[in-house]
């Protein structure tokens, strides 16, 4: 297995900490994590507060990147090579900075993102078997090599994730549909990133109370405002 260490952070500062006005936060985690309930308090919270953010997604984000991504977890397409689906991810991410990110981070906002390229990493990267590399290289090519400044991992046991997801939305599946091992895998892995992105990553227990979560979240947030 290939060393995670390379994908290189010190390129993300440069545009995220020093150039920008903006806060990147992202948020990621195995299926049925708390994410979403987590997002949606937390821009409650802005929203309460008057700050201003927006709240976004990945795959997604731009209307490409949502047809990007209807293509990539409907289940639809089973039998996509892994080199193809990493240049999907990648597109609609291009996309997306491109068109809301970036922009927004300029406009002093605070982005709040639904999964990004650490997602890439854990699911195409390690549990797909693509190289490191050349997810990296995809990354500082064409992504501008930007890594969010926070991201929030709701770390939980892969069996009590799966049993809490509701299946709202029937049509995104296919990730969900993999073997038991592997959303254990993933998890591995994301544990594995937050021990070599100690900087960024914030590891939170996700099968804690929700409001308990929060407040975790909440906290890191104004800690990190505090270092800056
Ligand atoms: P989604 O329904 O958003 O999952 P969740 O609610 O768990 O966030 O589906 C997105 C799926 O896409 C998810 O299973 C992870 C996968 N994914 C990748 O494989 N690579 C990526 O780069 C991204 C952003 C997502």
């Amino acid at each position: 297995m290939e060393e995670i260490i390379l994908i290189n952070e010190v390129t993300s500062t440069s545009f995220n900490n020093k150039n920008s006005k903006g806060l990147f936060i992202s948020f990621e985690g195995g299926e049925g994590s708390g994410k979403s309930t987590q997002i949606r308090l937390l821009s409650n919270d802005l929203s309460k507060n008057n700050l201003p953010f927006v709240l976004t997604r990945e795959p997604g984000g731009t209307p490409v990147g949502e047809e990007i991504r209807k293509t990539l977890v409907s289940g639809k397409v089973e039998k996509l090579d892994s080199y193809s689906e990493l240049l999907c991810f990648v597109a609609a991410r291009r996309q997306h900075l491109k068109d809301l990110i970036i922009p927004s981070l300029n406009e002093g906002k605070i982005v709040i993102c639904d999964r990004f390229v650490d997602s890439t990493i854990v699911y195409q990267g390690y549990a797909g078997g693509v190289s490191l590399d050349k997810i990296k290289i995809l990354h500082e090519e064409y992504c501008f090599g930007i890594y969010p400044d926070l991201t929030i991992l709701l770390d939980i046991d892969p069996e009590k994730g799966l049993k809490r997801k509701t299946f709202s939305n029937l049509n995104e599946d296919r990730f969900e549909n993999q073997q038991i091992d592997f959303h254990y895998n993933i998890r591995k892995k994301y544990l594995e990133l937050t021990e070599i992105y100690k900087n960024r990553f914030i590891k939170i227990d996700g099968s804690l109370n929700k409001i308990e979560i929060f407040e975790i979240i909440k906290s890191q947030i104004m800690n990190f405002f505090k270092k800056i």
